[in-house]
């Protein structure tokens, strides 16, 4: 089969033109990245040259020793993947030790991978490891109500994740663990994979301050609705701040047990705080 008419590649195009159609990749912002799968390998391999040259990841995955990944281009913009995706996407095999990585279908022209490559890998190496093989799917955005938020609410995990459940009944059932903040960091290497990759292992939604977003998920359908519903929910909560000082009513503490119980989520205690 050749990769373009694979499922997983429609799946990941689809996932770029979307996220490109809400308003969320501006020029080259954001890029996405999908562990694929062996038999989904199998699938492909006629197509895939393994001789390429091995390159440096920028970090240590040995986590992710061997696996195949399909990931956006450093510089490609969202808008250009579903016409272009030769250019603009291209998949990686990593070496054992998961330092480096070999460029085998894609990336035409001289591309390379996403700037981001090291963010993207060790939050793979985490959920991976936490959800037992099931999440797949790392993408990263720059929607714009999340990164407004950054600049009003306390960069507090406790904080975001509060003021954004309270925004839709939904938001609890979708992201019941919650959501991280990284504070301002330089993008684009290992320190702030690092930073992001420890969230990731209690969270599947990372804030990068006055930046974007990062969202973890097991198919694509899951990591885009998760990117969706928690920066509709900071839609509403941009509207909310701009109309009042304060809310006049909300969704309290008790409500948010009764969810729970109902939905049969559990909430972690230190986000039901009294205000
Ligand atoms: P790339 O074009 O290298 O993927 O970078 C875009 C981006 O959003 C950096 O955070
Ligand atoms: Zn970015």
């Amino acid at each position: 089969m050749k990769v373009l008419e694979a499922e997983f590649t429609k799946g990941f195009i689809r996932l770029c033109t979307d996220g490109w159609e809400q308003g969320w990749h501006e020029r080259n912002g954001g890029n996405a990245s999908y562990r694929i799968k062996e038999e989904e390998i199998a699938g492909i391999c006629e197509e895939l040259e393994e001789n390429g040259e091995w390159r440096k990841i920028g970090t240590c995955v040995p986590g992710l020793g061997n696996e195949y990944f399909l990931v956006t281009g450093s510089g490609k913009y969202f808008r250009n993947v579903a016409l272009k995706p030769e250019e603009c996407i291209g998949i990686i095999h990593l070496d054992q030790q998961g330092e480096n990585y070999k460029i085998c279908w894609g990336f035409q022209g001289g591309a390379r991978p996403t700037s981001e490559l090291p963010s993207h890998l060790m939050n793979h190496e985490v959920k991976k490891r936490v959800s037992g093989g099931k999440h797949r799917v790392i993408y990263h955005a720059h929607p714009a109500n999340v990164i407004a938020l950054t600049f009003v609410l306390p960069l507090e995990d406790e904080v975001f994740t509060r003021e954004l459940w309270e925004m839709a009944t939904e938001c609890p059932v979708v992201f019941p663990d919650g959501i991280g903040v990284v504070g301002w960091m330089v993008p684009g290497g290992r320190k702030i994979a690092v930073e992001t990759s420890r969230l990731m292992e209690k969270y599947d939604v990372a804030v990068w301050a006055h930046h974007g977003m990062f969202c973890s998920g097991e198919d694509f359908d899951l990591t885009f609705g998760l990117m969706h519903t928690v920066e509709k929910a900071a839609e509403i909560l941009t509207k909310v701040l701009a109309m009042v000082p304060q809310k006049r009513q909300t969704i309290t503490v008790q409500d948010f047990r009764d969810l729970a119980e109902g939905f049969h989520v559990t909430l972690p205690e230190r986000f039901l705080y009294e205000k």
